[in-house]
Formats: structure tokens, sequence, C-alpha cells
């Protein structure tokens, strides 16, 4: 049983890799499995919010209630979050996003010739700081995945991409984080920070959203 504290909201939610194309057979990605961010889909939609949940390539059930949208690309994500952004008041960024993508994407699968062989990557769009810049702008939380100095760099990302909250978690250990069923975050945003401890993906999603929903309340009761 989950309090209905959500209840009136509706939250956009990213999850899962993205990948991109080199060619017609081969992909560029990472290790996200999506799990951290179907949990919070999940405690979201128990906590009564309306929830859409832009996904890229997992093997996961799609929670109860919960509207998704599948994508394979940043690009294709891009589009996907920023088609829904304005009939939603929250934004959460749980997707470990490609940064780079091929320059060109081969239109045949490429043969192999004995010498060695370069790929020119170029940047892709930032979802999360697109989201935080757009007009109306939800309550926008973002993830920030380091193996070392995380809150420094957690900080860092809060404000360069606008952010009003952003969950950080330390990606070092095979035990946490990527692929893991448990996580641990180091929640910050501008007027304080709190530490969730280890523990299994379900329960820290529903810890998050009730830092999330504190704040909310709190911003509107100012
Ligand atoms: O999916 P799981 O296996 O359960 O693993 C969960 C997780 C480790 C992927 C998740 O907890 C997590 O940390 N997600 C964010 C991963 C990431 O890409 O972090 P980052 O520090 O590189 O990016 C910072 C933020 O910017 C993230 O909110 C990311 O979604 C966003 N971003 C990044 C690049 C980009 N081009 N667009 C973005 O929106």
């Amino acid at each position: 049983f989950a309090p209905k504290i959500l209840t009136g909201y509706s939250i956009l939610l990213t999850a899962g890799p993205t990948r991109e194309a080199i060619d017609p057979v081969r992909y560029i990605s990472n290790h996200s499995s999506g799990k951290m961010g179907f949990a919070i889909a999940k405690a979201a939609a128990d906590m009564g919010a309306n929830v859409s949940l832009v996904s890229g390539p997992v093997n996961l059930a799609t929670p109860a209630g919960v509207n998704r949208i599948d994508v394979t690309s940043t690009k294709d994500m891009l589009d996907a979050v920023m088609a829904e952004v304005d009939n939603h008041s929250i934004f959460i960024g749980c997707a470990a996003v490609a940064d780079y993508r091929v320059a060109k994407v081969a239109d045949e699968k490429i043969k192999k010739s004995s010498s060695d062989m370069q790929l020119a990557l170029v940047r892709n769009p930032d979802i999360l700081a697109t989201v935080a810049s757009h007009t109306p702008r939800p309550f926008t939380i973002g993830f920030a995945a380091e193996t070392q100095d995380v809150e420094r760099y957690a900080k860092d990302k809060l404000v360069r991409k606008n952010l009003d909250m952003i969950a950080a978690n330390d990606v070092s250990s095979s035990e946490l984080g990527f692929n893991a069923d448990s996580n641990a975050l180091k929640v910050i945003w501008a007027k304080g920070q709190q530490d969730l401890p280890a523990t299994d993906k379900h329960t820290l999603a529903k810890q998050l959203l009730e830092l999330i929903a504190e704040q909310i309340h709190i911003l509107k009761d100012d």
C-alpha cells in the first residue's frame, strides 16, 4: 500500500539506455537495464501519479497503469520527450543517454579490412538540459552517474543543467547502479541534500519520490 501523495501530478520519465547505430547491424550503447527508471515509474503510479515512461531498448514489463513510449536513439528519445513535456508537471531523467552518436551511419554493413578503423562521433543533444530550459518548465530532476567525486560532479550538473534536484549514484561497483537490483543515491537540491543508502531499486524509487513530493509541496507553499 502506498499513500497517494502524487495524485494530481503528471510525471514524464526516461529510462534505460539509448542506442546509436553504426551500420545496420552494429551500435554504441551502455549497460543501463532500465530497472531504476521502471521502478520509479511503478512507484509513481502506485503513489497516484499519471506516468509517461519514455524507454530505450530494455527487457522489462511495463508497470501497471504506466503509459510507455519505446525509443531507440537519443534523437528519438528527445523527440518523444519534447512531444510529451507540456502535458507533465514533473520530469525525471533516469535514462543513460549516449553522449555521442556516429557522424555518418553506414547504409550497408561495414566490411572488415586488415587495418584498424576509426569512427567519427558527434555530440548528442542533452535531453535533460533541453527540458530544463523549456517553457513552461516542469519540476526537473536529473540523475548523475559518476565513478569518482560523486558529490562535486553532481552539484556541478545541478547548476549547469539548471535542475531542481539531482540524484547521484556511484556506478564504480557492479553491486549498485548499472544493471544491478540495488542502488544508493545522494539526492541534492539548492537548499539541501539527503543520502538514500543502498537498498533495492523499488524501495529507493519510493524514497526518491517522497523527497520530490516534499520539495514540490514546499515550493507550492512558499
Ligand atoms: O538502468 P539501470 O541498470 O537500473 O541503471 C540505473 C542508472 C545507473 C542508469 C541510473 O541510476 C542513472 O544514473 N541514470 C543516469 C545515467 C547517466 O547518463 O548519467 P550522466 O551523469 O551521464 O547524465 C546526467 C543526466 O543527464 C542524466 O539525467 C541523463 O539522463 C541526462 N542526459 C545525459 C546526456 C544527454 N545527452 N542527455 C541527457 O538527458
